[in-house]
């Protein structure tokens, strides 16, 4: 059942995944050569704005974990931690090779749809805190697949790899860390949990079709 259940979350996360690297509008200007600086400086700002929201959110796990006495959930929660740590860093610096002064973000450029999908993280650790992990991969798995595409597009349109370096860091890390979700997901999973992990990974992944269609400018 459990080698099932993982082919199930991971064919339904690539089907979301091209049909969102084909519709999404990153991606539409990317592959029609329409993308601008000032697109590209909103994708890096809401880019930071969830990257600087992961540590939050997996304490925030850890401690709902440890209340409820989910020893294996908090042991991921920590490693995520340690896994995450300052990653929004990494969007500042892109910021900066795009010529914006201390790759200071300006948030009036993060969207309604990057704070939704941060908040849909929340909202499922609530209901059950072995669901992060399924929201979790939905991110990193979405990278893995469609990550690489992107960076190639962006290359081709003179945003180079070093000035996109918190998409091209995550295309690598996020291969192991997909494992380590499998993994705790498989090692969580309760009787009732499979369909309801799968209606969280629909969920996630209508929410970063929605934050990549909104992280451009609109
Ligand atoms: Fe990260």
């Amino acid at each position: 059942m459990h080698t099932d259940f993982e082919n199930r979350l991971k064919d339904l996360v690539e089907t979301y995944s091209h049909q969102i690297a084909e519709q999404n509008a990153l991606s539409r200007r990317a592959r029609e050569k329409t993308l601008t600086a000032e697109d590209v400086e909103c994708y890096l700002t809401n880019m930071f704005y969830v990257f600087a929201n992961t540590l939050p959110a997996c304490h925030y796990a850890l401690i709902i974990s440890r209340s409820r006495n989910n020893e294996k959930m908090a042991e991921f929660c920590v490693e995520k931690m340690e896994d995450e740590k300052g990653h929004e860093v990494w969007a500042q610096d892109d910021l900066k090779h795009l010529g914006i002064a201390n790759g200071l973000p300006n948030f009036n450029l993060v969207s309604q749809q990057s704070k939704d999908l941060v908040q849909y993280g929340r909202d499922v650790i609530d209901i059950d805190e072995n669901f992060f992990s399924v929201y979790t991969f939905c991110f990193e798995y979405l990278t893995v697949v469609e990550g690489p595409k992107l960076l190639a597009q962006l290359e081709e349109l003179g945003f180079s790899r070093e000035s996109m370096s918190g998409l091209g860091y995550h295309v690598d890390l996020d291969k192991h860390h997909i494992e380590d979700d499998i993994k705790i997901i498989l090692d969580t999973m309760r009787e009732n949990h499979p369909e309801a992990m799968l209606e969280v990974a629909r969920k996630t992944m209508d929410h970063l079709h929605k934050f990549l269609e909104y992280c451009v400018i609109h």
